[in-house]
């Protein structure tokens, strides 16, 4: 009965060191570790209820107006009686931890797999390869059915939620966005911690279970340093040894300087640090302009009212009729859909049709550092997905198969489901318009979504310290 305690441990831990950093980030500028560290915990404190509150614990790190933390992280501090320094120890451990499991393909049944193969660091926690799904299982033979997603900048996702109401500082508190939030591509999920659990026993990814990865960890490098962690008999148990193993990686997920440091080129740009080129810059207007791609109305390009740097999502889950792709095994079935939050991997909302084709939108950031794009992994290049948005209606032809003569359009959603797709710009065309973009403005707007790409090293010494004023 230990794994209960482990997840209060952690999330006081959190809560503490929330509170500790009350006041503190606001007062230094850069994003030292201490900030760090704080807008971490800040995430863990369950406030993927509220993900504001994390957007604001992100933009700590970065801006200088942020809130403090929630109170009753506070009182949860006093609680804990721990000291700032022992909490930032407990904090550090995990993380540690948690980075040391990501990479383990011992925890996985066939040796093979880690997190790290299908989540590669260096492709923005994305897969090294081009395939369309990730091969697993204990032959690694196996494969599931949906492209793996990057892991940065999923620590403002809200909770899943059926009807969306934004904070009334955020937006207007009356509107109902729909379904939105929620992890993985339906958003069956939503805590990193609770997340891991799938890919590990899954019987097409990891294959593990909780015995597999006690195991696994007892014989590791880091055995020792993760009973320092969790405790001298924690590998006692399997399933507490499990569940310290998801607390882990979910804290290394947090890492704020790992996995969202905001260091594209365009957070210089919004900073006054960079400039775009001329087709950067092009490619920002269509892309929000409403009456062009008005890809912003889904992939927010704009700081929110309280400073915190944009995350080129919205979170909702949307239908926008991405074509089947005919490589997958699954697919091989014609009577088999993947339906997003409807089903089959998703179960709750099973015999929902409005959930019918739904998938959540992603976030955009180092999305040129992906090699396959879509929840089915059917496009290999940003050249491909801009102009499936901008000709999807107008030339549905060069998506779609045609049979008969006849283009079978949304060839992967039942009719009875098509009320769900989306119709605004661009999807709000008919065969013979303009399109919403032409192969010019396609180009511009893929110049744009590569400023996405964190890591960049370009910050002028040059840059004009009047736009550097007016962005902050
Ligand atoms: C075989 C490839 C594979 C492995 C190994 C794997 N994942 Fe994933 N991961 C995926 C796929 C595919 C999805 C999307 C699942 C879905 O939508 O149903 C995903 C989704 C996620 C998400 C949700 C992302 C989002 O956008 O909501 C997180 C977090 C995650 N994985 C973490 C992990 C961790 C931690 C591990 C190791 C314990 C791991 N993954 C191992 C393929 C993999
Ligand atoms: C109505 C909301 C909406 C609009 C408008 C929109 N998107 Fe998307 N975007 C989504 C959703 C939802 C997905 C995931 C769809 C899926 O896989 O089924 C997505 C996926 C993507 C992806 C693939 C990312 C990945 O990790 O696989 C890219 C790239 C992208 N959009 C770019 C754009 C661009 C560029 C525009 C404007 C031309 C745009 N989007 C307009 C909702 C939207």
């Amino acid at each position: 009965m230990a794994a209960p305690v482990v997840m209060i441990l952690a999330v006081t831990l959190a809560a503490s060191l929330a509170a500790c950093d009350a006041g503190v980030a606001s007062a230094s500028s850069g994003p030292g570790a201490a900030e760090a560290a704080g807008s971490s915990a800040a995430a863990l404190t369950g406030v993927s209820a509220n993900p504001r509150a994390t957007a604001a614990a992100s933009s700590a790190v970065s801006h200088s107006a942020a809130p403090t933390p929630a109170s009753a992280a506070q009182v949860a501090a006093h609680g804990a009686g721990q000291s700032r320094a022992q909490v930032y120890e407990s904090v550090r451990q995990m993380t540690a931890l948690g980075k040391q499991l990501f990479f383990d393909a011992s925890l996985s049944g066939s040796g093979k797999l880690a997190c790290a193969s299908c989540h590669s660091p260096e492709h923005g926690f994305s897969p090294a390869n081009a395939l369309s799904v990730q091969l697993g299982g204990n032959d690694m033979h196996r494969s599931g059915m949906r492209a793996a997603p990057t892991l940065k900048y999923l620590q403002s996702v809200p909770a899943f939620a059926e009807h969306y109401h934004e904070s009334d500082d955020e937006g207007d508190e009356s509107v109902d966005a729909g379904p939105t939030g929620g992890l993985t591509w339906d958003g069956r999920v939503d805590r990193g911690s609770e997340q891991a659990r799938m890919p590990l026993l899954s019987s097409f990814e990891m294959g593990s279970s909780p015995a597999k990865v006690t195991a696994a960890v007892k014989a590791a490098p880091y055995a020792n340093a993760f009973r320092a962690a969790f405790g001298a008999h924690i590998v006692d148990s399997d399933d507490a040894t499990f569940n310290a193993v998801l607390q882990a990686l979910g804290t290394f997920e947090q890492t704020p300087e790992v996995f969202y440091p905001y260091t594209s080129k365009y957070d210089a740009y919004l900073a006054g640090k960079a400039t775009l080129t001329q087709a950067e810059l092009h490619g920002l207007q269509l892309f929000n302009d409403e009456r062009k791609g008005n890809c912003a109305s889904c992939h927010i390009s704009q700081r929110s009212r309280d400073g915190a740097p944009p995350q080129f999502s919205d979170f909702g889950l949307i239908a926008i009729g991405v074509p089947r792709n005919r490589a997958l095994p699954v697919n091989r079935d014609p009577h088999f859909y993947d339906l997003g939050a409807c089903g089959p991997e998703r179960t709750d909302l099973q015999g929902r049709n409005e959930f019918c084709g739904i998938f959540r939108t992603p976030t955009l950031r180092n999305v040129a550092l992906k090699k396959s794009f879509f929840h089915n992994g059917i496009y290999h290049s940003l050249d491909q997905v801009v102009r499936f948005y901008a000709e999807r209606d107008v030339h549905p032809q060069k998506f779609y198969p045609v049979s008969h003569g006849k283009v079978q359009k949304f060839d992967d959603l039942p009719r009875r489901y098509w009320a769900n797709l989306n119709t605004e710009a661009p999807f709000d065309r008919k065969s013979g318009d303009k399109p919403a973009l032409d192969e010019a403005e396609i180009k511009d707007v893929v110049a744009f979504l590569k400023t996405l790409t964190d890591g960049y090293q370009g910050a002028s010494a040059t840059a004009n310290p009047a736009t550097q004023a007016a962005a902050n």
